[in-house]
């Protein structure tokens, strides 16, 4: 689309369920970032959107392992992201949360009309549910061995040691992560995309339509997914947590995450528009929109095929590109938060932005080298070293090095004001220099739209080292040595110098809009050194050879960056090792499953009279019910025989709290109390694994009260 009426920007939705790492920054926010800000220098309509997605499994799941809610997970971690993609400079024009209100009611509109309309399908079917935690299992409940690569591990929709999207029939001895156990097959009725029916308009669209300007990786899998033959996609779950089924009836059903997920920069933009007093409508609905997703690769067939076919369906407008990046690996290994083979946003902002010596400039140092290396069209690799590499060799040894030449030699040789040019002894040099200028804002135009990032960025990259060259030919420093009497440099080689000097100082300003939109934090930090506002990074001035007035006085040069020492990068990769090493060791003994899978413990032989110390009686429970806040935990009174007690109990995983009222039990009464989600436990009961693994209690026959010895 040349030309368009206005842009629609989005970044995948991170799941707010822990921290993003480096990996998924260079993925899809950054290289949308760039493209943005590059837009927006070009005074273009661009809104970009984001927002924490905070629906599905990966949130359940992580609330389950933090012992709390997934209202509180996802309030922590949306404004963990929130907080950390601002440091980084990543400019939305609003980061946005699926569980706001706005959000419920945009997905559900959509849901409804699609349904209301006839386009999606209602089918039953059997789906896998856990018997002992008494649910249906999302895929992501659901692990197992792949059947691709033997990964013991790999979840119901996909394996993460060798990425490739699984359904849960796919795995061969299927677990559930709640129980440990088997899970058994349940009937249960959903609604339905039906995608095969929409083959014809996809492989048009995509593979033919977009054959030229999408990534070849992109085009390939969507090929490969359409020639497979596409299935009807389920678009709801059995789940409490998530945008509810607005139909009635359907009580504990949600919409699948990855249906209302997209919507999210539907309802992100609506959101903006609230905030900005302006109409969201023509973003999704115009066609003179260019909408363009920036995502990760294992966001494809969501982005390409799934999402188009519902936004076709309910009359929106399609994307016109979908950059999607490959995996940028780390030090050798696929970068992974849960192994700890990562370097979290967070963690770089704490060690490198907040903690040491650098703050914004070292913002810029990481947005540099994730550019640089950035997996646009196959998987890439951060090293520690090459970090310090780039940014020793590139940009503090060329940009930065060239941008702090001209401002010390402009200081001491003129004045510290921009020199005048003498238009008579100009020469081809400087000719060359400017051909450069205006050669490159075209290559770097050409690059950006092409979403060429890494290419764009040498671009500047390069015509800093011309810069250098061009200054090292003319050697201002060895030209003002020809003094004449007054012991000042002779006319002549004040002419030189200052026009030298003259062309270096315009190549800077030039330099700082170019370098604008990746390195965002040096461009304004130029802008204060020239003393310019920061209208002068507007697009079309790039190319100019009279951005700086002569005779304006500027200041003295700043820092723009500084060197990444050896011990910093050795303690980065050992910190690195450490934390794999740490959560290893935790998920080993920690396992997703709940105790009843964990490895038996061999304890230590004691004395009888420690033996002694334990008074354990018989009781019968009275009454349970489920803990708020808490999945695994049952609150029960239980009756002693001479007394009542309120204990709390984590097995709320394993029964229904209904089921166990008049269950007799054998309890440790004189264990110190313990407060348990604010309610004071006074003892234990004893549990045990059956034959099967199963959990059940240990009982006696006997009366409530009598001591167990
Ligand atoms: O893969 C992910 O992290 C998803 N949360 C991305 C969602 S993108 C969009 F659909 F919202
Ligand atoms: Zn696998």
């Amino acid at each position: 689309m040349n030309n368009p009426k206005r842009y629609l920007i989005t970044s995948a939705l991170p799941y707010a369920n822990g921290p993003k790492h480096i990996g998924h920054l260079a993925g899809a926010y950054l290289p949308a970032d760039i493209y943005v800000r590059y837009l927006r220098a070009q005074q273009r309509d661009v809104v970009f959107v984001c927002g924490s997605d905070e629906h599905g499994a990966a949130i359940t799941i992580q609330a389950i392992k933090e012992q709390t809610t997934p209202k509180a997970i996802v309030d922590k971690y949306h404004a963990l992201l929130e907080s950390n993609m601002k440091d980084l400079g990543i400019s939305f024009d609003v980061y946005h949360r699926t569980s706001s209100p706005i959000h419920h009611e945009t997905a559900q509109e959509f849901f409804t009309q699609l349904n209301n309309n006839g386009q999606l399908e209602i089918k039953e079917s059997e789906q896998f549910f856990d018997e002992e935690a008494k649910t249906f299992l999302a895929d992501r409940y659901i692990i197992g061995t792949c059947p691709i690569c033997s990964y013991e591990n790999a979840y119901g929709d996909q394996c993460e040691k060798c990425g490739t999207s699984l359904s849960p029939e796919q795995l061969i001895n299927p677990r559930s992560t709640l129980s440990g156990k088997t899970p058994a097959k349940k009937k249960t009725t959903h609604w339905y995309l039906p995608l095969d029916k929409h083959e014809d308009f996809l492989r048009n669209w995509i593979l033919e339509e977009h054959q030229h300007d999408w990534k070849t990786n992109v085009l390939g899998q969507c090929k490969s997914w359409i020639d497979a033959g596409l299935q009807p996609r389920a678009v709801t779950r059995d789940l409490d947590w998530g945008v509810k089924v607005p139909v009635a009836d359907a009580e504990g059903k949600v919409l699948y995450v990855w249906f209302d997920a997209p919507i999210g920069y539907i309802s992100a933009t609506k959101q903006w528009a609230i905030n900005n007093n302006k109409d969201w409508k023509p973003y999704w609905e115009d066609n003179e929109t260019k909408l363009v997703h920036f995502i990760g690769k294992d966001n494809i067939v969501f982005h390409c095929i799934i999402f188009p076919v519902m936004l076709k369906l309910h009359g929106n407008i399609l994307p016109e590109n979908v950059p999607s990046n490959e995996f940028m690996n780390l030090e050798g290994d696929k970068m992974s938060t849960s192994r700890g083979w990562s370097i979290e946003m967070d963690e770089y902002i704490t060690d490198f932005v907040k903690k040491v010596n650098g703050g914004n400039m070292m913002v810029d140092a990481l947005r540099y080298y994730l550019t640089a290396i950035a997996p646009e069209t196959k998987d890439s690799e951060f090293t520690w070293k090459g970090f310090q590499d780039a940014l020793n060799s590139e940009l503090v040894a060329v940009f930065g090095n060239f941008v702090n030449r001209t401002f010390v030699l402009m200081h001491k040789l003129c004045n510290g004001k921009v020199p005048p040019l003498h238009s008579d002894i100009i020469d081809d040099a400087d000719k060359q220099l400017v051909a450069d200028i205006q050669r490159t804002k075209g290559n770097i135009e050409n690059n950006i739209e092409g979403y060429k990032f890494r290419d764009a960025l040498f671009d500047v990259i390069d015509l800093a080292r011309k810069g250098n060259k061009y200054m090292q030919d003319k050697e201002p420093w060895i030209v003002a040595k020809q003094l004449g009497e007054d012991g000042k440099p002779t006319p002549e080689a004040q002419q030189k110098i200052d026009n030298s000097l003259h062309f270096c100082l315009q190549l800077c300003a030039n330099l700082s809009i170019l370098i604008n939109p990746f390195l965002p934090f040096t461009a304004q930090k130029m802008c204060y050194m020239m003393k310019v506002l920061d209208k002068m990074l507007s697009w079309e001035h790039a190319g100019k050879m009279n951005l700086l007035s002569v005779g304006y006085s500027l200041r003295a040069p700043e820092l723009l960056f500084r060197k990444i020492e050896d011990e910093e990068v050795a303690a980065q990769i050992e910190k690195l090792k450490m934390k794999s090493k740490k959560m290893n060791e935790a998920t080993n003994t920690n396992s997703d499953y709940t105790s009843i899978e964990k490895a038996e413990e061999k304890k230590p032989i004691i004395q009888f009279d420690d033996f002694a110390k334990i008074d354990l009686k018989t009781g019968v429970i009275l009454s349970a019910e489920k803990v708020e806040k808490a999945d695994k935990l049952l609150k029960l009174e239980v009756d002693l025989g001479d007394e009542k007690r309120t204990i709390v109990s984590g097995i709320a995983l394993h029964f229904e709290a209904s089921a166990i009222i008049g269950q007799k039990v054998v309890v440790v009464t004189n264990l110190a109390p313990r407060k348990m989600k604010g309610i004071e436990s006074n003892g234990m009961i004893l549990m045990a694994d059956d034959a099967d693994g199963k959990l059940v209690f240990v009982t006696s026959d006997a009366a409530a009260g009598n001591k167990v010895s």
